[in-house]
């Protein structure tokens, strides 16, 4: 009797195991038993939110390639280019509230193709800047956390192997760049925020990550720690940084 029971436990666990592994995301700012609410408050209390997503994302499904990142690089990085990622964003958190709209979700797929196809996210001609790397990072990372459901096998594999090598290229090179040991440049923020939420996205599938989310907390602790002594905003480089860190 026994023996059976625990062919039955097992025989469940197994298939239970890809359901399991499907209710992982979302988990970075809500789980799949929050959406239902944040749908309702769409409607309601946020509507004035959900209005200013659906705009974006009406203009991105009207002209999609104004928006998505060019696949070709030399085009991408030729100039500044943390615009896709910031929309990318948005999109992604629109597609949450408004899951009938297959056209937008077919866009925000598009935009998980184009990233995962750059071979870099840099601009040319600042090729050692972190900051438009993070911007597209943070967008790939929570997009990929928002709408991971979504996401057919393929590019679920190939967008978790770009988050993973983009947010292990920035750990590494927090040890080697000034960003990395300052405190409240706002390059700090940018770039620890977009490598912390890359980590946080990804640990569950690849267990490295637990090291760099570690370091990306910590190091955001001793800018957040200073920040909180002086909260007059005299301390941030100006308005739109002190979002960053507030
Ligand atoms: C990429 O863009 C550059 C610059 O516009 C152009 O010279 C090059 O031919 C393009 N490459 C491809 C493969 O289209």
């Amino acid at each position: 009797m026994l023996i059976h029971v625990s062919f039955l436990v097992i025989f469940m666990l197994n298939w239970i195991e890809p359901a399991h592994e499907q209710a992982v995301h979302p988990f970075l700012y809500f789980s799949s038993q929050d959406v239902h609410r944040l749908r309702e408050k769409a409607k309601t209390t946020h509507r004035d939110i959900f209005v200013r997503l659906r705009t974006a994302a009406r203009r991105m499904k009207a002209e999609p390639s104004r928006f998505l990142p060019p696949t070709n690089w030399s085009v991408f990085a030729s100039r500044w280019n943390e615009d896709h990622g910031n929309n990318f964003a948005a999109l992604a958190m629109y597609c949450v509230l408004n899951p009938t709209d297959v056209q937008a979700r077919n866009v925000a797929m598009q935009f998980f193709n184009a990233f995962v196809s750059l071979p870099n996210w840099r601009v040319s001609a600042l090729i050692r800047d972190d900051v438009p790397v993070a911007h597209s990072l943070v967008a790939m990372a929570t997009a990929y956390d928002f709408l991971f459901e979504h996401l057919k096998e393929d590019l679920r594999i190939k967008a978790l192997g770009k988050i993973s090598d983009v947010t292990k290229e920035l750990y590494e090179r927090s040890f080697k760049l000034a960003w990395g040991k300052q405190y409240i440049q706002n390059h700090v923020a940018t770039n620890y925020v977009a490598f912390f939420t890359g980590a946080i996205v990804i640990e569950p599938h690849i267990k490295e990550a637990k090291v760099w989310k570690e370091r990306a907390n910590f190091m955001l602790r001793r800018t957040m720690f200073l920040l909180d002594q002086i909260v007059d905003g005299s301390m941030e480089e100006g308005v739109a940084y002190g979002s960053y860190t507030t």
